[in-house]
């Protein structure tokens, strides 16, 4: 991989990256398609990283599909797709870690512990054997933007990282891989999380700007819908995920729940 890319840079190439965990959508598609735009030649990455799942987490069944996968990819025109194995990405003995401090224990961080340890170390480690001019990330892991964005700038890495926008279905659920879960009665449970971010949006928009009531807001959308378990909703700081008491232009809601068993994220800025 190391040496595909090189080579595609010295030929004046501008390389693109596109890290993933597989099980691709339209939402991954959308960066694939952005990194076709902007860049000359792109670069997909599939692993599913054992280092940014909890011990009780999803790492057993989340889906894989890398047949299905490749075949998106070649379509979209990907020019260069990379599967490590986990022992290729962590050797016996591996035992370095990017902890972007503070940034970590905040929104999914506190629930999932060694989460965003785990993100910034693979993302790392990708930027290292890739050493992509532009990296594309989807704002639907809005946490993870924030902390890759940190990571780049407190490192010193030269990568630009672009994030692109949420991609919803026709009824406003957020795509995820982990939708693949949920049955029809929980999907369409589901669409609390939209409902309650639309809420929160519609409530800023008419001048309540307080982050208190804006949350109590999304609670009350949550309480007409008891099958879903709210884990958090906050307003923060888009770019430091600082929780705020005043809700600015741009402030970042975001919200956890779990579906039955299934963890699901969204969020939205609010404008
Ligand atoms: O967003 C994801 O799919 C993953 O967290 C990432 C960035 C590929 C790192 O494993």
């Amino acid at each position: 991989m190391r040496k595909a890319c090189v080579a595609a840079k010295s030929a004046g190439n501008t390389l693109g990256f596109v890290p993933t965990m597989g099980a691709l959508h339209e939402g991954h598609i959308s960066l694939v398609r952005a990194a076709k735009k902007q860049c000359d030649v792109v670069a997909v990455s599939i692993f599913v990283n054992p280092a940014q799942f909890g011990p009780n987490e999803d790492l057993a069944k989340y889906p894989r599909r890398l047949e299905e996968d490749s075949k998106m990819l070649l379509a979209e025109g990907v020019d260069l797709l990379f599967t490590p194995s986990s022992e290729e990405m962590y050797p016996a003995g591996a035992t370095t870690f990017v902890d972007v401090d503070g940034m970590s224990e905040r929104l999914c961080g506190k629930s999932r512990p060694g989460h965003f340890r785990g993100v910034a170390t693979v993302v790392n480690k990708l930027f290292n054997i890739i050493q992509p001019d532009v990296a594309f990330f989807g704002q639907k892991d809005a946490a993870q933007c924030a902390v890759i964005k940190r990571m780049v700038r407190d490192l010193d890495m030269t990568v630009k990282i672009k994030v692109c926008p949420v991609v919803r279905e026709p009824d406003g659920l957020a795509m995820s891989s982990r939708n693949a879960y949920l049955s029809p009665l929980e999907r369409n449970n589901a669409l609390v999380l939209s409902r309650a971010l639309q809420e929160i949006q519609r409530h800023y928009q008419n001048g309540e700007h307080e982050s208190a009531k804006l949350i109590n807001e999304a609670r009350k959308t949550f309480a007409t819908q008891p099958a879903v378990q709210l884990e958090y909703v906050e307003v923060v700081d888009a770019e430091s995920l600082d929780p705020l008491q005043t809700a600015d232009p741009g402030a970042l809601v975001a919200i956890a729940a779990r579906v039955g068993g299934t963890r699901l994220i969204d969020n939205i800025l609010l404008n």
